[in-house]
């Protein structure tokens, strides 16, 4: 079975959620274009060159405000010089970290802009998509808490920045608690409260610093609709309330749901700060209003910087790392901010990842060891498993009812208006007979309209209510295979089969049980089910996986798909089946519509996982700049399970593993404890020129490209793209032998000597010079990595570099080859 053959029903992509729906262009001929200008903007002019770890730049300062209006002025010059009159609107000037402007216009207007003089480069707006009671307990956090002292201080004193959907502002999660005030200032942070419908002035409460809302390109885009599309920034969607609830959602919080407790959530870090850049709205999402979002929150100094939206493809004809949305990111991060993306959910696929740059941490998300198993008892005693976050039926799942199949209950005589797939797929309550389906257990079968996403769970639950069943299947159908089934709150007992074995098992019961005449009509009903408690969460052993979703490396740096020497994904992170705060409007998701929390899957649930992880590193550690979290966080993840074992990664068929390897987990999932302490650190003291240096290196690029996308010449270019000083090792092709450098500063008090041992790759053979090192708190050791074809091969192969300290620092960079050739 190929993926493009699998089945995903329309809960699927709810429960993927990861990018909220987004359209391109509705207008006729009219795009958003973003435009790039020469010159510097206000965040980089005339400051000592920016540090990785300071805020250089004053934002209220006179030489500030006058390069930013200067920028602006010149913005509408070249407009106005350009383009016809009344041909165009400017919907933004981005002039904090990028100098630069989007418009709505023509293509042929556009044209002319692409050569204006000042333009550097243009590329058209492709849109933006959007990509834990028991979390925090899974990844060991209560330990970090207490380090912290407590998780009543965790994460104090850091700003967390969401570009996402926007915020439920009243949900407990995001509460103030007064007695429990916030001790310590944010120092450089200056955000801002936007109000407007359902975001009145008191929504801004302390714990949620700064609230603003981008809608210039959604309005030109689309015709916004007001009773969804609120132009202030309230959560409509709840896809933004759940990301920052996960980061840094208060703790202890109950997690109710149609009435059932199913115990508390907790963020990460739940004493951060969270500053909301609504970006992303019900109807459309643009780039346009993403990258005004990370503009802005650069420049109102947020800490880190979380993405579970972006892009939902490559970049066509750029380099993957030159696009508008990275390179907004890297500038993100030359001003200091340490910036969090998520991977994207197009895995197994090889390179499938959305995430690209070093510059930015690539999350991948895996399942946790938490699962909710439903169970169906059948009249003859047989159990089936399956899906579904329901009560059990009246009488503990223990009591029988009578099982009937929607087929057989259509009205004789009755108007119904669909083919008979909707029939079978219970979408239509005038289509069933009353008297045969009310309080019976009815079989649903998955049909065409869930494959093309016409059918929905929120119809079956309409057709239950409105007939009075018992409870409702929705089995698997044999010409459709597996369907991928995510567990949803049903507010009726339901159960949803998704494996074709299991649903045969349920209709051969059926039909052995079931009397029909010469024409097929049933004259006896006679076969009986009961359906279990789908709610109470149950542990297994083999976790967590990597969740078949999660989008895969290689990364690469063209849509060629050319492999890149770096690493993505970077980590993993739990993302399969997250329980947080959710927005009960559910705008795009009527079937958690009145919900205040929901369940739900993808990198976009990942991504904030690290970004509140982070927040507890900085808070440890308030000097390291973005390098040294981003190491700490790599160097110390794990890449075995709870029982010791390599992580497995979900393959192509549900319920298929396949050893994990870097492509699908970056560095190994997270390990929070020892990420506030790992000993060693890749760094650099100046990481933006390295970047610049590292893009320069890469084979058969144009130095041009790189002087137009970043301001920078090409003056110094690394010997190779893999010397970047990266917390792990990538080389795309080796010819013989590879010598790779790297530089390690001990980030610990005191000094440690630590020994190298190597994991070579198959294919290689890989020294490491020197074996062993002494090295003083704060101090610097270079090292040298030497690897060897020993035999060519035509795909990567994995190992790793483990450095073992005498302290008890245990330092991992995975090492991912391919050994092309023997000789050079
Ligand atoms: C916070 O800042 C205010 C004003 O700058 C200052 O008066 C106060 O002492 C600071 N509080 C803390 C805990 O640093
Ligand atoms: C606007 O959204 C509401 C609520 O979802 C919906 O009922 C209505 O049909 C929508 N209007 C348009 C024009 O799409
Ligand atoms: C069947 O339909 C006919 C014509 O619409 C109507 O007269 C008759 O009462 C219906 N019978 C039942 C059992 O609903
Ligand atoms: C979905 O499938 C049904 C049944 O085959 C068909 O009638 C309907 O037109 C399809 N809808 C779309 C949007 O493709
Ligand atoms: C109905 O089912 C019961 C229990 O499964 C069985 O004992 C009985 O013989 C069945 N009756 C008919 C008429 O098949
Ligand atoms: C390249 O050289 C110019 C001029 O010496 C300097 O201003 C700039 O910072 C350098 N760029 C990099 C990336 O080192
Ligand atoms: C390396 O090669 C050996 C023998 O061919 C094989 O058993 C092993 O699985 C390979 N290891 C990896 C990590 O590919
Ligand atoms: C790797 O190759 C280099 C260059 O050919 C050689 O100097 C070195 O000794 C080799 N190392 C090993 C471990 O074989
Ligand atoms: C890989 O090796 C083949 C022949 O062994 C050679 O033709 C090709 O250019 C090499 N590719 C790279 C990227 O070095």
């Amino acid at each position: 079975m190929g993926g493009e053959g699998d089945i995903m029903v329309s809960l699927k992509f709810l429960a993927l959620l990861l990018y909220v729906n987004v359209v391109a262009c509705i207008a006729a001929k009219q795009a958003i274009y973003l435009v790039l200008m020469e010159g510097e903007p206000a965040a980089f002019h005339r400051s000592s060159p920016p540090r990785e770890d300071a805020r250089t730049f004053n934002q209220n300062s006179e030489v500030y405000k006058a390069h930013a209006k200067h920028l602006v002025d010149s913005h509408d010059q070249l407009l106005v010089g350009t383009l016809e009159t009344g041909s165009y609107k400017r919907l933004y000037s981005f002039k904090h970290i990028v100098n630069g402007f989007a418009v709505h216009t023509t293509a042929s207007q556009a044209r002319k802009l692409k050569d204006a003089p000042g333009v550097k480069l243009m590329e058209r707006d492709r849109g933006a998509k959007l990509m834990t009671t028991y979390t925090p307990q899974f990844l060991g956090i209560p330990g970090v808490w207490t380090q912290e002292g407590g998780d009543r201080n965790a994460g104090e004193g850091i700003v967390i920045g969401f570009v996402d959907t926007g915020i439920n502002p009243f949900h407990p999660s995001f509460a103030y608690d007064p007695t429990n005030t916030f001790s310590s200032n944010i120092s450089g942070f200056s955000g801002a409260c936007e109000t407007g419908p359902r975001f009145p002035a008191n929504s801004c409460n302390g714990k949620i610093v700064s609230a603003r809302y981008f809608a210039a390109g959604a309005k030109a885009t689309a015709t916004l609709n007001s009773s969804v599309d609120f132009l202030s920034p309230f959560d409509a969607v709840g896809h933004g309330s759940h990301v920052a609830s996960t980061a840094a959602g208060n703790t202890g919080v109950p997690v109710i749901v149609n009435g059932f407790f199913y115990g508390r959530a907790s963020g990460m870090a739940p004493r951060a700060r969270i500053a909301v850049y609504k970006a992303v709205y019900p109807t459309v999402g643009t780039l346009t209003d993403v990258l005004s979002a990370i503009d802005q929150a650069t420049q109102d100094g947020v800490d880190i910087l979380t993405l579970s939206v972006g892009p939902d493809e490559p970049p066509e004809d750029t380099l993957t790392f030159l696009n508008m949305f990275d390179i907004f990111m890297l500038f993100a991060r030359r001003a200091g901010v340490f910036v969090v993306q998520a991977a994207g959910n197009h895995g197994p696929d090889p390179s499938s990842v959305l995430s690209y740059s070093p510059w930015a941490i690539g999350v991948a998300a895996s399942g946790t060891d938490r699962t909710y198993p439903s169970s169906l008892l059948l009249g003859n005693g047989q159990k089936v498993g399956g899906v579904g976050l329901s009560g059990p039926t009246f009488g503990d799942g223990l009591f029988l009812y009578k099982l009937v199949l929607a087929k057989d209950s259509i009205k004789i005589n009755g108007t119904f208006p669909r083919t008979p797939q909707y029939i079978e797929e219970c979408q239509y309550p005038e289509a069933l007979d009353h008297n045969i389906v009310q309080g019976s257990v009815v079989i649903c079968t998955f049909s065409a309209g869930f494959l093309n996403e016409t059918s929905t769970l929120t119809a079956i639950i309409n057709t239950a209510r409105t007939l009075g069943f018992m409870g409702f299947l929705l089995v698997a159908n044999p010409t459709y295979g597996d369907f991928v089934a995510e567990p949803i709150p049903f507010s009726v007992p339901g159960i949803m089969i998704p494996s074709v074995a299991d649903a045969q098992v349920i209709l051969q019961y059926y039909e052995h049980q079931t009397e029909r005449d010469k024409r097929g009509f049933v004259t006896k009903f006679n076969a009986s089910a009961a359906i279990g408690d789908g709610r109470v969460a149950s542990f297994k052993r083999q976790s967590p996986t990597v969740s078949r979703f999660s989008s895969r490396g290689p990364d690469f740096i063209d849509i060629n798909k050319s492999p890149a020497d770096v690493l993505k994904p970077d980590i993993l992170a739990p993302g399969h089946q997250i329980w947080a705060a959710w927005s009960p409007m559910s705008a795009s998701n009527p079937i958690l519509m009145g919900y205040d929390f929901a369940l739900l899957s993808g990198t976009s649930m990942a991504t904030p996982h690290i970004a509140g992880i982070a927040a507890l590193i900085k808070q440890h550690n308030p000097l390291w700049t973005p390098s040294l979290i981003a190491s700490a966080i790599s160097t110390t993840a794990t890449k075995y399970n709870i029982n010791g074992e390599l992580i497995m990664a979900e393959g192509y068929d549900v319920g298929s593993f396949y050893p994990s390897t870097p492509f699908d987990f970056g560095a190994g999932l997270v390990s929070p404890n020892r990420a506030v302490d790992p000993g060693l650190a890749f760094s650099s003291g100046k990481r933006y020129e390295d970047f610049i240096s590292f893009m320069c290196s890469l084979p058969n690029v144009d130095p041009d490209r790189i002087r137009t996308a970043t301001g920078e010449s090409c003056n110094h270019s690394l010997s190779h793209p893999a010397n970047l000083n990266l917390p792990s090792v990538t080389v795309s092709a080796v010819a013989g032998t590879q010598l790779v450098h790297r530089t390690v500063n001990n980030v610990g008090l005191r000094p440690e000597t630590y020994l190298c041992s190597v994991l070579p790759p198959n294919g290689t053979t890989v020294n490491v010079y020197p074996p062993w090192f002494s090295i003083a708190s704060q101090g610097t050791q270079d090292l040298d990595i030497q690897i060897n074809v020993t035999k060519a091969m035509r795909h990567f192969t994995f190992g790793e570099i483990v450095m073992t300290g005498s302290l008890n620092h245990i330092v991992r960079i995975p090492l991912s080859v391919l050994p092309n050739s023997t000789s050079s």
